[in-house]
C-alpha cells in the first residue's frame, strides 16, 4: 500500500518527483475519453521506469495463444488493445543537452489530474546536469467534447540562460506491447507524411488489418508572440516528427501547443483516413487550446453534474469515488455500440482491453443508474451482436442446436483468453449476461428489449445449460461437472453452487420471457420461433425438469450453501486469520497447487450469487453464508469486496461493510493491491459505486420502484448521489437527520423509503 497522492476533493495531486512510483503514477493519472485513451507518460523523453501506452477503442490484434501442450477447444489468441501511436512526445535538447527527467534534479514536481474539469497538467523545475534550469508546465487532455481530438499546451522557461530550445514533436508508432506473446511488433507502416508543422503517420494493425491516423499540428507561442518557425522533417518507418530550434531569452516563456487526432478506420473509410485526419485536425487548430479546454471542462462538468456523489467529512473517500466515477467516464461513454469496457481500459496492457463478465456483473448497474438508457442498452445490444458468435464457440466445444456459450474474453464475441484451467471454465459469464438483461428490464421496465432481443439471447443461454448439465441417476438430479466459479483459486470443479443456481434461475428467467412474448407479442414470437428453430414442447419440458431437479449442495450441520462438491473436504475451520502478513497476497506468495487445495477464496463466489439474487433469500441465511465464507475470503480479486459491502450493509455489519468500502474505493490512488502499476482496476471502479447505492444507501428496485434503505458509514456527515430511473432524475441526501429525495426532472412517481412509499411529482422533495 502506498500513501503518497494527496487528498484532495475533486484533485489527484502528486508532490515532488516519486520516480520509483512512477508506472503507478502514470497509471493513475491517465486519460481518455472513450475513444481514445494513455497513460500519464511525460511529454519529454524519459530515460527512467516507464510503461509507454497510447490505446485507441476497438481496435486490437489476434496474439497468438501462448500455451504448452495445445488442446481442442484452446482459443486460437488472445486479442489485446494495442498499445497504439504515441502521439504525446515533445524532446527538447536545451543548448544541446537533453531535458530527462530520469537524469536531472527536478524540483517542485507538481502532477495533477482535475476530474471536475478532465484535464491533466504538471509542473516542476529541472536542473541539468550543466546547472541551466528550466520550469515547465504542460497541460493535456483528451477531447470528450471531440473525440478524436487531443491537445498539449507545454510551456518551458529558462530560469538562468538564454539559449538555443532544439524541439522534436513527434508520433511514434514504433511501440510494442509489452505483454506481447511473442515480442512480436503489431503494426506496419502504411503512410508518414509531414509537412511544415504538420504530420500524418498511417498504421495498420497485423492480421486485423484496422488502420488508424494520427495526426498532429504544431504552433510555438515565443514571450507572448506566436512566431514562425521553420522545420526540418524527420520521417522514418512508422515515425514522424518536426524538428525546429527557437531561441529563447532568459526568464522568457516558451509555449508550444500540440495538436493531435486519432482516426480509426472502425469509423472512417481507409481510404479517407489522412483526409478526414487533417480536416479534424485543422478545426481543432481553429478552435484553438483554450477553447478545446473550455469545451472540455464544461463537459466534464455537465457529466457530474449528474453523476456525482459527494461525500461530507471524509476527503479521502470523496476522492476516492470521484476517482473512480471519473475513470469509468473516461473508459466508456456509451456512444458506440461496439465498444465495451476493458478491465484496465485505457490505463495499461493488461487483460488486453478485452470485454469479461466485470461489464455485466459490476459495471451495468452503473451505467444504468448514472447514464442514459441508451447506454445500457448499448451494452446489452454488444452482446446480442456477439450471439452468432457465442452460438460458435459453443459449438468448437461440442454444443449443438444453437446453444451458446458467451467468451470470458473477448474482443469481437470470439473467445479469446490466454489462460485454459482458469477462465475457460468459468461459464458462469453467461449467467450474468442473461443476469444483466433482467437488471436492465426490471430497471427500466423497457420490456421492449425482451421482445426485440433480449429473448432471443436467453433462449441460447438456456439451451447451453440444458446441454451442459447432465443427470445423476444416483442423486435424481441435474449436475454441472468440470467448472470453475467465480473463485479462480480452485478450478475443474463439480456443481459449484453459483453456477447450478444462476443456470437455472436462467431457465426459469427464459420461461417467463417467452410466455411474456407468447402473450404480448405473439407474432414476434413466432418469427422467432421459426428463426431459431424452437421446439417449444420438448425444449422447454426438460428446462422444466432441470429448474426442478437441478442440484445444490448444501450442508445441513452448517447449515450454509457449499461452494461446490467437496469444498468441506478442504482445510475449511482455517480462516483468514490463519495467515501470516508474509503470506499474502497468497496469489503472489503460495505455489499455484497450494492455492488450489487450500480453502482460500479469491472473490465472492457463493456471495456473488446471495448478491444476485438476495429476494429469493431470507436475511438468516445471507447471514449464516457470509460469516461462513467471508473469512476465508482473501479478497484478492479487485471484484470482491463491493459484493460484500452490498451485503454486509444489509445483515447490519456497518463497520465490516466500511472496511471493505475502503478497499475498493481507493484500491489504486493508495495501490492496494500493489499492482496499479500494470494500469487501474477500471472494472471493479463500478463496484465502488455499487457499494455506495446499492450498498450504503440500499438502493433496489422493489414491487416495480425504486427503494432506497440509506445508512451512514460512521466517518462519514452524510452523502449525496443522483440516478437516473425511467427517465426521471433523482437526487438523494443522505444526512444524519434523515434522506431527502429531490425530483429533479421528469414525471411524478413513487419512491419507498425503508418502509415509507411516497409520491413525489417533479421539482418537490421529499423528506423521511
Ligand atoms: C477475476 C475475474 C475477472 C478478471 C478481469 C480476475 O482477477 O477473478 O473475475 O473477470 O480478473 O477483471
Amino acid at each position: 500500500m502506498k500513501n503518497y497522492i494527496k487528498h484532495d476533493p475533486w484533485k489527484i495531486i502528486e508532490e515532488g518527483f516519486h520516480r520509483d512510483h512512477n508506472r503507478i503514477s502514470e497509471s493513475i493519472f491517465s486519460i481518455g475519453n472513450g475513444r481514445m485513451g494513455q497513460r500519464a507518460n511525460f511529454e519529454e523523453h524519459f530515460s527512467g521506469d516507464t510503461l509507454q501506452g497510447n490505446y485507441v477503442a476497438g481496435v486490437y490484434y489476434p496474439d497468438k495463444t501462448r500455451v504448452g501442450w495445445w488442446k481442442n477447444g484452446y482459443p486460437e489468441y488472445f486479442a489485446k488493445v494495442l498499445n497504439a501511436a504515441n502521439w504525446v512526445g515533445i524532446d527538447f535538447l536545451i543548448d544541446g543537452e537533453q531535458l530527462d527527467l530520469a537524469k536531472c534534479e527536478v524540483d517542485d514536481f507538481y502532477r495533477v489530474l482535475d476530474m471536475q474539469k478532465g484535464y491533466l497538467e504538471r509542473r516542476f523545475e529541472a536542473t541539468l546536469a550543466s546547472g541551466k534550469i528550466v520550469k515547465v508546465k504542460a497541460v493535456r487532455f483528451c477531447s470528450i467534447v471531440d473525440d478524436e481530438v487531443g491537445a498539449i499546451r507545454y510551456s518551458i522557461t529558462p530560469m538562468n540562460f538564454s539559449g538555443p530550445f532544439e524541439l522534436t514533436a513527434s508520433i511514434d508508432a514504433d511501440v510494442m506491447n509489452e505483454d506481447s506473446n511473442y515480442d512480436e511488433k503489431f503494426w506496419v507502416s502504411i503512410a508518414e507524411e509531414v509537412d511544415h508543422q504538420e504530420a500524418y503517420l498511417t498504421a495498420e494493425t497485423k492480421k486485423t488489418a484496422f488502420q488508424v491516423c494520427t495526426g498532429m499540428h504544431l504552433d510555438i507561442v515565443r514571450g507572448g508572440e506566436t512566431i514562425d518557425f521553420e522545420t526540418t522533417h524527420l520521417k522514418r518507418e512508422k515515425y514522424v516528427a518536426c524538428n525546429t530550434t527557437v531561441e529563447v531569452a532568459e526568464g522568457q516563456e516558451l509555449v508550444i501547443y500540440k495538436y493531435a487526432a486519432n482516426l480509426s478506420s472502425e469509423n472512417h473509410p481507409k481510404a479517407e483516413l489522412i483526409t478526414n485526419c487533417r480536416n479534424v485536425i485543422t478545426q481543432a487548430v481553429n478552435k484553438g487550446f483554450d477553447q478545446l479546454l473550455q469545451e472540455q471542462a464544461e463537459a466534464w462538468m455537465a457529466k457530474w453534474e449528474e453523476s456525482d456523489i459527494t461525500i461530507e467529512g471524509d476527503v479521502a473517500a470523496q476522492q476516492g469515488i470521484r476517482f473512480n466515477i471519473f475513470q469509468l467516464y473516461q473508459t466508456y461513454t456509451g456512444e458506440d455500440e461496439r465498444l465495451n469496457i476493458g478491465p484496465k481500459g485505457f490505463t495499461g496492457e493488461k487483460y488486453g482491453g478485452s470485454t469479461y463478465w466485470d461489464t455485466e456483473a459490476y459495471c451495468f448497474p452503473f451505467y444504468l443508474s448514472t447514464a442514459d438508457q441508451r447506454v445500457a442498452r448499448n451494452l446489452l445490444i454488444y452482446r446480442y451482436k456477439h450471439l452468432q458468435r457465442a452460438i460458435e464457440n459453443a459449438e468448437k466445444l461440442g454444443f449443438k442446436d444453437g446453444a451458446a456459450l458467451y467468451p470470458m474474453v473477448t474482443m469481437n464475441g470470439e473467445e479469446c483468453h490466454n489462460e485454459w484451467e482458469i477462465t475457460f471454465e468459468e461459464i458462469h459469464r453467461n449467467g450474468a449476461i442473461a443476469y444483466a438483461i433482467y437488471d436492465y428490464i426490471r430497471y427500466t421496465g423497457d420490456k421492449s428489449y425482451l421482445v426485440d432481443y433480449g429473448t432471443e439471447v436467453l433462449i441460447a443461454i438456456s439451451r447451453f445449460w440444458s446441454q451442459r448439465v447432465h443427470f445423476s441417476s444416483r442423486r435424481g438430479q441435474y449436475v454441472m461437472h468440470g467448472v470453475t466459479g467465480p473463485n479462480e483459486y480452485e478450478n475443474n470443479v463439480n456443481n459449484n453452487w453459483y453456477t447450478n443456481y444462476i443456470a437455472r434461475w436462467c431457465l426459469s428467467y427464459t420461461l417467463e420471457a417467452i410466455e411474456h412474448m407468447q402473450t404480448n407479442s405473439p407474432e414476434a414470437w413466432k418469427a422467432l420461433e421459426e428463426k431459431i428453430k424452437f421446439y417449444e414442447h420438448t425444449e422447454t419440458k426438460r428446462w422444466k425438469d432441470i429448474v426442478e431437479k437441478m442440484y445444490l449442495p448444501y450442508d445441513e450441520e452448517l447449515d450454509i450453501y457449499v461452494q461446490h462438491d467437496g469444498f468441506l473436504d478442504k482445510e475449511w475451520e482455517l480462516t483468514i486469520n490463519d495467515l501470516t502478513p508474509e503470506q499474502r497476497p497468497i496469489n503472489q506468495k503460495w505455489s499455484w497447487d497450494r492455492i488450489l487445495r487450500s480453502v482460500f477464496i479469491k472473490q465472492a463466489d457463493v456471495l456473488q450469487g446471495l448478491y444476485f439474487f438476495e429476494d429469493e433469500f431470507d436475511v438468516e441465511t445471507l447471514r449464516r453464508n457470509f460469516l461462513f465464507y467471508e473469512p476465508r475470503t482473501v479478497h484478492e480479486s479487485s471484484l470482491s469486496p463491493c459484493v460484500h459491502v452490498v451485503q454486509a450493509v444489509v445483515l447490519g455489519m456497518y463497520d465490516k461493510a466500511y472496511e471493505m468500502y475502503l478497499r475498493t474505493a481507493r484500491l489504486d490512488l493508495d495501490d492496494y493491491n500493489n499492482d496499479t502499476e500494470d494500469g487501474c482496476h477500471i472494472t471493479s471502479m463500478a463496484g465502488t459505486w455499487m457499494a455506495v447505492i446499492k450498498g450504503f444507501a440500499g438502493m433496489r428496485i422493489k414491487n416495480d420502484r425504486l427503494y432506497f434503505n440509506p445508512i451512514i458509514p460512521e466517518r462519514w456527515e452524510g452523502y449525496n448521489f443522483k440516478v437516473r430511473f425511467r427517465g426521471n432524475l433523482l437526487k438523494v441526501q443522505v444526512q444524519q437527520s434523515g434522506t431527502l429525495i429531490t425530483h429533479e426532472a421528469g414525471e411524478p412517481l413513487e419512491v419507498q423509503i425503508g418502509d415509507q412509499v411516497r409520491s413525489i411529482q417533479p421539482s418537490e422533495e421529499v423528506s423521511v
